[in-house]
């Protein structure tokens, strides 16, 4: 069963064919991230132009490289939410045209889905239930995901996300956009302990926070500016790098051994961070608990894992009309 995911709800356009939910046939991303570099940030307006001078080009791309016509898919699953509504809305039209067009059911799938289903792509084995930590620019979630469509969140972030902290100490420390390979780079050379940084200490047991961290950071930078000094920018990217991860891997292992999770998983853009890696592989051997990484490649937004999300969801019965909005 082929199906065409579509993917627009950041800063990158992106269309995947996957077979069975599993097998990826072709996964095209076209990403805007140099030029919003220029600017420190995504700014939605240019990303919702980009979106609309790709996603055809794109999209026929990715079905030229399965070999696939649009008449033998099953279905059109894109993303409709969350994510900036201009680029939602471009990806959510294109697909409703070209289900329209090829008679064929459009299929509804939340972005968060998308990266949990990621998983399935890089590990054919694995099956639900297992404990899920979905890091990205815009989510720090906690989630049991008890069936490949059912979803219960234990512990969210109450503030910023991880990556978007990510995102803002990177800025802070003038390393341009997207902050999270930036400061793992730059950290590679830093010492961990060389700043101590706050731990948050937060109401709900499965919560996390990465507010105040951020703020420490620009406050010793602030500090040392004003006397006249500079922190050491490895250093300072390996003291927060630290800090994030440690706070990320605490929550996700305190809900692993409460729950009795055996598999613990992560999704989404901060998956790709090899210390926190490093961090879960040490922590879920001691807890014997087999951990679950999504391969580099599709930590970040793509098409395929809305692919394969969209075929569970299509199982389940889940169809969108052409009232469909972002
Ligand atoms: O999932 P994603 O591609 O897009 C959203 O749905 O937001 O996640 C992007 C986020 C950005 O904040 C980016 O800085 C972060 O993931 N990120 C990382 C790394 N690679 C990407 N954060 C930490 N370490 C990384 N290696
Ligand atoms: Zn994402």
């Amino acid at each position: 069963m082929l199906i065409l995911g579509i993917e627009s709800s950041c800063d990158e356009t992106a269309a995947s064919v996957v077979e069975d939910g599993r097998t990826v046939r072709s996964n095209v991303v076209a990403s805007q991230a140099a030029e919003h570099n220029l600017y420190g940030g995504v700014v939605p307006e240019i990303a919702s132009r980009r979106h609309i001078e790709a996603i055809s080009g794109v999209a026929a791309a990715a079905l030229a490289e399965a070999g696939v016509r649009a008449g033998e898919l099953e279905a059109v699953a894109v993303t409709f939410a969350p994510g900036l509504i201009g680029g939602v809305l471009v990806g959510v039209n294109f697909a409703k045209g070209l289900a329209l067009a090829a008679g064929k059911p459009l299929v509804p799938v939340h972005h968060l889905r998308g990266h949990i289903a990621a998983l399935y792509l890089t590990h054919p084995q694995l099956k639900p239930p297992f404990l899920c930590l979905v890091a990205s620019g815009g989510h720090s979630h906690i989630i049991q995901v008890l069936d490949y469509t059912r979803f219960r969140v234990l512990g969210r972030t109450v503030d910023d996300a991880a990556g978007e902290a990510f995102d803002k100490v990177a800025r802070t420390l003038g390393l341009g956009y997207p902050g999270g390979p930036a400061v793992a780079k730059a950290a590679a050379g830093g010492d961990p302990k060389a700043y101590r940084l706050p731990t948050p200490r937060l109401e709900g047991r499965y919560d996390v926070s990465f507010s105040g961290l951020k703020t420490a950071v620009l406050n010793l930078v602030n500090q040392a500016g004003m006397k006249g000094e500079t922190v050491s920018v490895p250093d300072m990217a390996a003291s927060f790098q630290f800090r994030a991860t440690e706070i990320l891997a605490e929550k996700l292992m305190l809900a692993a051994r409460e729950t009795g999770a055996e598999k613990v998983c992560i999704a989404g853009g901060v998956a790709a961070n090899a210390a926190l890696r490093s961090l879960l592989e040490r922590d879920c051997a001691a807890l014997s608990a087999e951990l679950y990484l999504p391969s580099l490649p599709l930590c970040g937004d793509n098409a395929a894992m809305i692919a394969s999300a969209g075929y569970y969801e299509y199982l389940a019965g889940s169809r969108a009309g052409p009232d469909l909005n972002g």
